[in-house]
């Protein structure tokens, strides 16, 4: 069974940018290969790990909704085929992305084929990571059922720390076998004021969350996207933070 690490929060927390670093790490430990989905309707992740996309699996699910599929081959193996052809590979990673959710919410069985063989393709990789959208649609309607590690990440704010904090009741309500819940409070300011860090104490208690810790707003990222630099190329503190959090899911 692959480890699965998953990527949550509301948008513009960072959690593209942490999947991205998250590869990253494990490319450095010799952690390989990887599996990355990218879960968000509004997909960038490849930016960052400098692929370009030519499928989404949402893409293959209209055309199978269509229904033109070769007669010399069964419908398994046919979308089987599809999902592996979307499929980006490189050394280290391979990345799939799953382009929007179903809006017809029909639980046909195209939907069964997709999440047959998204398992099955998952199984091939001892680690699988997830860049997520807020909604969780994904998470809940494919077979993302049990995962290792789901990372909250929020902004370094009050509202920000309490809607994670309800993200993680909503993880609970949907019925997710988590073994790791954490949070990461990102973006924060250099000092991080005692108020701040008591608020955030307060929330995962309640929440039951554990806090994997606090990473700091880099004046460097900016520069980095802007110019189309991969994450691989980063050389900076918010790089050298995130390592050392983690770092901390394994102990
Ligand atoms: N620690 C950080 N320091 C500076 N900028 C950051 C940091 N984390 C994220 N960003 C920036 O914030 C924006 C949103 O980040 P992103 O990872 O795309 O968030 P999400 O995937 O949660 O929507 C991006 O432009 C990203 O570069
Ligand atoms: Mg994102």
């Amino acid at each position: 069974m692959p480890i699965k690490i998953s990527f949550v929060g509301k948008g513009g927390t960072g959690k593209t940018t942490l999947s991205a670093l998250l590869v990253n790490y494990f490319i450095d430990q010799k952690q390989t290969p990887i599996l990355v989905v990218d879960a968000d309707p509004n997909f960038n992740l490849n930016e960052l790990l400098g692929v370009e996309i030519e499928t989404t699996l949402s893409e293959i699910r209209e055309e199978l909704l269509k229904g033109d599929t070769p007669e010399f081959m069964s419908r398994y193996d046919y979308v089987e085929m599809r999902v592996n052809e979307a499929l980006i590979e490189t050394k280290d990673f391979d990345l799939l992305v799953m382009g929007y959710p179903e809006t017809s919410g029909c639980y046909c069985p195209v939907h069964a084929f997709l999440s047959n063989s998204l398992e099955k393709l998952m199984n091939n990789y001892p680690y699988v990571i997830i860049d997520n959208e807020a909604g969780m649609e994904h998470i809940s309607r494919l077979n993302l059922r049990e995962m290792e590690h789901l990372i909250i990440v929020s902004d370094a704010n009050p509202r920000g720390i309490l809607t994670g904090g309800r993200i993680a009741e909503l993880v609970r309500a949907l019925k997710i076998q988590v073994s790791n819940l954490w949070l990461i409070v990102n973006q924060s300011p250099e000092i991080i004021s005692e108020d701040l860090k008591s608020y955030t104490e307060e929330i995962t208690k309640k929440y039951n969350i554990k806090l994997l810790g606090f990473l700091p707003e880099d004046p460097n990222i900016l520069n980095y996207e802007l110019k189309h630099i991969p994450v691989f190329e980063w050389q900076t503190l918010l790089k050298t933070k995130a390592y050392e959090l983690f770092n901390l899911l394994w102990e």
